[in-house]
């Protein structure tokens, strides 16, 4: 996923760039560049890996200038090399443009230009894009960037984020957003604004933010930000007060940004439900799903979509939605949704769970569901995202940041906002009655407590870690509410510490898996007292008798289970249908603890970017 960051006003562009870049850097990327222009001249500085290397770059050959744009590159065209890196300029070097997504048809564009006469520098799809701007500007657009730029992108297929700089025009930045390559945030400063691809990179300079829509373009100067559709015509976008400060964003005394939010979910949760519960009344209030009583009771289905983590967190939904709001569930994943041709229609409402707000399977879910006039709502962490906007309605997870690449408190939030939410179907649809509204309501209160518990398992499950981090595979098993726990702890381990990881339901075992079972692979059980734990102790069982070994996470006061499992992590006793929010926290805790061990890349682990924005 690249990162972008524009700087214009009267500082210094190329510090508050390289800076911003770095609070992008949990967006994964293989190269990194900056562009300046100084004095009528365009300064561009590159360079391969680490952003530290284009630091020492800018320090050797400095940057002066007030005026700029930078960018951290993740190849998709193109492979990670210096003259890929962007920056990239127009051969008359007029125009320097960075860029998030694909030029899906940059083959014929790359073409077309060439047999003008064009030569290309890079082996991008991004530098078709500045070659095009380049020749808007020569041939009616009378130079000028933002006439030049909206004419050129109308020539581009597929999902775009793009800044541009024209060296005659120093006085500003134009940027422009297509699809869902990724957000763009206009920070608003004083005799200064700045450009984002994300609010992190420069939330210490301003919390006023601007966010573009998709086929909006922004012309950004020093003291004055003007947003247009790509028909020209003017567009009037809300200022967004982001409440996220500096801090909450930094690593605080953790070592790693995952370490941090992990420990961060008692907060978390109590943030997620922080205004949604009337105690007195013994009500949930959900204001921002505008969805009226009689829309709730008229609703026949809901189908969630999303991907990774949030589709886990999704299978947990379907649990309550259904027993308590009694609504037909399916869960699908965002990227086979619309290639399913769902049947969709008024009565159906689709729920799209989305930490980023910019995943662009599950944005391309939530066209398909708009196309077919389902109700449309969503359950997103980033203030501001495509996925918030796009929808009829909204439930905003109020997590705070999430920077590691491993989902944790964007899960135990977005598994208590449809808890919820299927309070307030429930409420609505009069599903249940007051005593039961009230029980659920205490269950929630209990929540950031439990989940404190559950933490301190943490000394426990580093000295597993310690005997577990060199294995090379691993079963997770749960059943019932927890099974998608156990997909979920799968997830978290292989992709942190890169070791196989699998999740299974515990029924299913005899059905194949079981084979695999010896000493060599770990099974994690998912074994708390709740409606299937004899059927897991069964599990337990099974497993050892092929020479497993077994790792229970159980509830303390369980004494009968470390006589059957090899290792128990205890958490604390909770009702059933919340006791996944808690059974997690060992599972976060064990990935983390044993990728530590392994000197794994905890909050950027390899190939992986924190939102997906391609396809
Ligand atoms: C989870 O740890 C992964 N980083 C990944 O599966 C993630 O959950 C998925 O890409 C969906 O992201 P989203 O919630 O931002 O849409």
């Amino acid at each position: 996923m690249c990162g972008i960051v524009g700087y214009i006003g009267e500082q210094e562009a190329a510090p508050i760039i390289l800076d911003g870049l770095g609070r992008l850097e949990y967006r994964g990327y293989d190269s990194a560049g900056i562009a300046v222009i100084h004095d009528g001249s365009i300064q561009i500085r590159r360079d391969v890996g680490k952003l530290i290397n284009l630091r020492k770059r800018v320090t050797e050959y400095p940057l002066a200038g007030s005026v700029g744009i930078g960018h951290t590159r993740w190849a998709t065209h193109g492979a990670p090399a210096e003259h890929n890196a962007h920056p990239h300029i127009s051969m008359d070097g007029e125009f320097v443009v960075v860029h998030n997504g694909i030029v899906e048809n940059y083959r014929e564009l790359r073409d077309e230009l060439t047999a003008e006469g064009v030569h290309f520098n890079s082996d991008t799809d991004t530098e078709v894009i500045v070659q095009l701007i380049a020749r808007f500007a020569q041939n009616g657009a009378g130079g000028d960037v933002t006439e030049a730029t909206r004419h050129a992108v109308q020539h581009l297929r597929g999902a775009h984020a793009i800044v541009v700089m024209n060296r005659k025009q120093p006085d500003r930045i134009v940027a422009v957003r297509i699809g869902n390559a990724g957000g763009v945030a206009i920070g608003l400063g004083d005799n200064e604004n700045f450009v984002a691809s994300d609010i992190p990179a420069i939330i210490e300079l301003t919390r006023r933010m601007i966010f573009l829509e998709s086929g909006q373009m922004a012309t950004v100067q020093p003291r004055k930000v003007s947003v247009q559709n790509l028909q020209g015509q003017p567009v009037s976008p809300a200022v967004h007060q982001i409440p996220w400060d500096a801090v909450s964003a930094a690593k605080g005394e953790y070592q790693h940004f995952m370490l941090k939010e992990i420990f961060d979910q008692p907060r978390s949760i109590t943030d997620t439900i922080r205004g949604r519960v009337d105690f007195e009344h013994e009500r949930v209030l959900l204001p921002e799903l505008h969805m009226p009583s009689e829309a709730a009771k008229a609703l026949h289905r809901l189908v969630i979509v999303a991907c990774g983590t949030s589709y886990y967190s999704g299978l947990v939904g379907k649990f309550f939605i259904e027993q308590l709001a009694r609504l037909i569930v399916e869960v699908d994943y965002g990227s086979e949704f619309r290639y399913r041709d769902p049947l969709l229609d008024s009565n159906t409402a689709v729920l799209a769970i989305t930490q980023s707000g910019e995943t662009v399977d599950t944005l391309a879910a939530m066209e398909e569901a708009r196309g077919k006039k389902a109700l449309l709502w969503s359950i997103v962490n980033a203030i501001g995202s495509q996925a918030m906007r796009e929808a009829d309605g909204y439930i905003m997870m109020n997590a705070g940041p999430e920077i590691g690449v491993a989902s944790t408190k964007a899960f135990t939030a977005s598994i208590v906002d449809q808890y919820l939410l299927a309070l307030y179907l429930a409420q609505e649809r009069g599903t249940l009655s007051q005593v039961e509204i009230s029980a659920h309501l205490h269950n929630l209160a209990r929540l950031p407590d439990l989940v404190g518990q559950a933490l301190e398992s943490y000394p426990q499950v580093q000295a597993l870690a310690a005997h577990f981090h060199n294995y090379r595979d691993f079963l997770f098993l749960g059943r019932g509410i927890n099974y998608p726990v156990a997909l979920e702890g799968a997830l978290k381990l292989k992709e942190i510490s890169y070791i196989h990881a699998e999740g299974y339901p515990a029924g299913e075992m005899k059905h194949g898996p079981i084979a695999l079972i010896d000493e060599n692979m770990p099974v994690v059980a998912i074994a708390t007292k709740d409606a299937v734990y004899d059927k897991m102790i069964s599990q337990i069982e099974q497993a050892k008798a092929r020479g497993g070994i077994v790792i229970a996470v159980a509830t303390e006061g369980d004494n009968a289970i470390a006589e059957k499992a090899d290792h128990v992590i205890f958490v604390p006793p909770s009702p059933e249908i919340i006791s996944p929010v808690i059974n997690v926290i060992p599972l976060q805790l064990l990935a983390y603890a044993i990728a530590i061990r392994r000197g794994a890349d905890v909050d950027q682990p390899r190939n992986l970017a924190k939102s997906v924005t391609v396809e």
